[in-house]
C-alpha cells in the first residue's frame, strides 16, 4: 500500500516517480567552490597534546594550531558496520600524528570543486581539531563543534569552506569538525531485534564525537563545560535531533539551527524498514541479513544505496523524497519529528539561534525540475504535495502571467512551507518553553564572488541555501576568493556574533573581547534583539551594508501556512 507500485499509487506519484528522482542530490549544496590551500603551513614538529587515548601531534600554520584526523571511534567497518559506534582504542605509547585531513565517510560527493573530501573511506570516524596558537591546558577556551550538512548522503567536517582557523585566531575558541557515517552506511533499518540493523548510527557517531569533546578537549585547552553545537542543512537537522533527544543531555550547552528544512519528515519506522528491504534487495541479499550484507563491498554499498534513491516509500508523505537515507524516529534518540518537538516544548532548555537564508528552496526546485513549467505542470505538483489544501494553497500563490517560469512562484512557496515557517513556528515553540535565550537570523545577501562552481549558477545572483557558509567561517581568502569591504564586515558580524553565543550563550555579550587586548569588533555591531512576542518578533537580518534589526518575517505568509497544519508530526 506504500510504495508507489502501479497497482496502488496515484496518477500523482507515478508521475513524479521519475522526474522527482533528481531531488536525491538536493539540500546537498552546503559547500561553496573554494579551492584547496596549502597556504599557511608552517614546517617543523608541530603542537603536541597529551589525550586520554595518547599524546597527538598536529601542525603549526601562521594563525592557528590544527590537529586533523583524530579517531574518535574504532573503524566501522567489517563486523562492525551496522553497528552502534563504539570509542577508539589508545595509541599509547606512539605518538598520533595527526598533521592530514582525513578521509570523508563513503560518498560520491557532487557538491562543486575542492569542497568534497579529497578521499573517501569506510573508515572514517575522525575529526578536526583548530585550536588558537596561545592555547595550552587550562586555557579553558570555549569549543564549536560543527556538523556538516549534505543531505545525510554527502560532505565531510573538514573543508576548506569550514576551516577553524579564522575562529581559532580571533575568538580564543576551539573549533571542532567532525565526519558522520552517510546513506545507507549511517542510517540503514532492517529491523528492530538485537540483531538488525536499527539505523540513526551517523546519529549516534556525532553523540560520540560530543562525548569525546567531554573527555579530550581539556587537554586542547578547550572548556567542556561550554561547547557549541552548530551545523547546516542536514547538520542543523542533527543539531535539532541533539537538542530534542534526552540522550544527548549535558554534552552541549549552547545550539545554532542554520537552514533546517524543517518540512522534511524523518521517517517513521515502518517507512524506514521498508526502504531497508528494498536496499537489502538491491545487494542481492534477504530481508535483514546483515550477515549477507555485511560481505559487500563498500562501492556495492553505495550502488545499492543509488538504485533504492527513487523510490517514493509513501506516496502520502512526498516531502520524503527530498531526504531518502536519515534519521528516522526511532522512539529512542529520536521521538518526534523537530518542529513538532519544539511546538510542543519537547527539546532541551539552552540558548538557541535559528536561521536561513532568502532563497532556500531555489536549489531543490531547480534541482527536481532543470527546466522551465508551465503552470499545468506546477499545478500537477501542488495537488500531489497538498492533495487537501490544493485550492488554498494556489490562491496564496497565484502562478506568474502566462508565459513566464511558472518555477518562480514555487520557489517561493517552498521557501516558505519547507522552511521559514515551520521554522517560526519551532521558534515560538522555544520562546514560549525555553529559558528566553533564542534568537532568529536570515542571512539575505547576494555573494560579489562566483563560489558556486558549475553545477550552481543558478545560484549566482541569489542568497541559496548554504549561502552564509561563505562567510560564517571567514574562510573566502583561504579559497583564493576576495569579500568586499561591506562582504568582511558581514562575515566579521557572524563571527562576532557565533563566537559571543559560544563564550556566554548571548551573541550581543563581548565582554570577554573587551578584555582581551587582542580582539576586534568590540562595540562595532548592533544588539541583536530576542525573538519573542515582546520584541515584536524580532530578527537579526544578516546583510550588506550592515545587519539590523528587524521584525515579523513574513508573517502573512506563515500565518497562511500555520493554518493549514501541514507541517510535519
Ligand atoms: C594569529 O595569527 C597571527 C599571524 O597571522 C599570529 O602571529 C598569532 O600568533 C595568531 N594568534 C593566535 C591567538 O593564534
Ligand atoms: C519492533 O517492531 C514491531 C513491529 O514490527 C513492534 O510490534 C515491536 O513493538 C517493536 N519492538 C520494539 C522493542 O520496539
Ligand atoms: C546482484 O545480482 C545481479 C544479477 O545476478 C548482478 O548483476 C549484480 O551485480 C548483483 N549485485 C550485487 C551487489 O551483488
Amino acid at each position: 500500500m506504500l510504495r508507489s507500485k502501479p497497482s496502488v499509487a496515484s496518477m500523482f506519484s507515478l508521475a513524479l516517480r521519475s522526474e522527482m528522482f533528481p531531488l536525491i542530490v538536493i539540500f546537498t549544496v552546503t559547500c561553496l567552490g573554494l579551492p584547496a590551500s596549502e597556504a599557511g603551513v608552517v614546517r617543523g614538529d608541530g603542537p603536541t597534546v597529551v589525550t586520554p587515548n595518547g599524546p597527538i601531534e598536529g601542525l603549526y600554520l601562521d594563525e592557528a594550531n590544527v590537529f586533523f584526523g583524530i579517531p574518535y571511534a574504532v573503524p566501522p567497518v567489517g563486523d562492525r558496520r551496522w553497528r552502534d559506534p563504539v570509542p577508539a582504542k589508545s595509541w599509547k605509547p606512539d605518538v598520533y600524528k595527526a598533521v592530514k585531513p582525513p578521509p570523508g565517510c563513503y560518498q560520491h560527493c557532487g557538491t562543486p570543486p575542492h569542497t568534497c573530501p579529497a578521499t573517501v573511506s569506510e573508515d572514517c570516524l575522525y575529526l578536526t581539531v583548530f585550536t588558537p596558537r596561545s592555547a595550552t591546558t587550562g586555557s579553558n577556551f570555549p569549543v564549536m563543534l560543527f556538523l556538516h550538512g549534505g543531505n545525510f548522503v554527502e560532505g565531510s567536517g573538514y573543508s576548506d569552506l569550514t576551516d577553524g582557523r579564522y575562529y581559532a585566531n580571533k575568538t580564543d575558541t576551539i573549533s571542532v569538525l567532525i565526519n558522520y557515517r552517510l546513506g545507507a552506511f549511517g542510517f540503514l533499518v532492517t529491523g528492530n531485534g538485537s540483531e538488525d540493523a536499527t539505523g540513526n548510527y551517523g546519529i549516534l557517531d556525532q553523540r560520540l564525537a560530543l562525548e569525546w569533546v567531554q573527555t579530550n578537549i581539556a587537554s586542547f585547552g578547550g572548556d567542556p563545560n561550554r561547547v557549541t553545537l552548530f551545523g547546516q542543512s542536514a547538520g542543523s537537522q542533527s543539531v535539532a535531533v541533539h537538542v530534542t533527544s534526552k540522550r544527548s543531555q549535558n554534552l552541549f550547552h549552547r545550539a545554532i539551527i542554520e537552514s533546517f528544512p524543517f518540512s522534511v519528515p524523518f521517517k517513521k519506522y515502518f517507512e524506514a524498514v521498508i526502504l531497508g528491504n528494498d536496499f537489502a534487495e538491491a545487494l542481492n541479499c534477504s530481508h535483514g541479513d546483515l550477515k549477507c550484507m555485511r560481505t559487500k563491498s563498500p562501492a556495492d554499498v553505495k550502488g545499492a544505496q543509488d538504485k533504492v534513491g527513487g523510490v517514493i516509500i509513501n506516496p502520502l508523505r512526498l516531502f520524503e523524497m527530498f531526504e531518502q537515507w536519515g534519521p528516522y524516529i526511532d522512539g529512542r534518540d529520536i521521538t518526534k519529528q523537530s518542529v513538532d518537538a519544539f511546538m510542543s516544548g519537547d527539546f532541551q532548555k539552552m540558548p538557541i539561534i535559528i536561521g536561513s537564508t532568502s532563497d532556500e528552496a531555489r536549489i531543490n526546485v531547480i534541482g527536481a525540475f532543470p527546466k522551465p513549467m508551465d503552470v499545468l505542470q506546477v499545478y500537477e505538483y501542488l495537488l500531489a504535495l497538498f492533495p487537501t489544501h490544493f485550492f488554498q494553497v494556489m490562491a496564496e500563490y497565484p502562478p506568474d502571467p502566462p508565459g513566464s517560469d511558472q518555477r518562480e512562484p514555487m520557489i517561493v512557496a517552498a521557501n516558505h512551507v519547507v522552511f521559514v515557517c515551520p521554522e517560526r513556528a519551532a521558534l515560538r515553540g522555544i520562546a514560549k518553553y525555553g529559558d528566553g535565550n533564542v534568537w532568529m537570523y536570515l542571512f539575505d545577501h547576494i555573494l560579489s564572488f562566483d563560489a558556486w562552481g558549475p553545477h550552481w549558477q543558478f545560484c549566482v545572483n541569489h542568497s541559496c541555501h548554504g549561502a552564509e557558509l561563505a562567510f560564517l567561517f571567514h574562510s573566502a581568502p583561504l579559497g583564493g576568493f576576495k569579500y568586499t569591504a561591506d562582504e568582511d564586515v558581514l562575515s566579521r558580524s557572524m563571527v562576532y556574533y557565533w563566537s559571543n553565543m559560544a563564550h556566554t550563550g548571548n551573541p550581543n555579550d563581548d565582554t570577554w573581547r573587551r578584555n582581551n587586548p587582542r580582539s576586534d569588533s568590540v562595540g562595532e555591531f548592533v544588539e541583536w534583539p530576542k525573538y519573542g512576542n515582546s520584541t515584536g518578533w524580532s530578527y537579526m537580518h544578516l546583510m550588506t551594508p550592515r545587519d539590523r534589526a528587524d521584525k515579523n518575517y513574513l508573517q502573512e505568509k506563515c500565518d497562511f501556512w500555520d493554518s493549514l497544519d501541514v507541517y510535519p508530526r
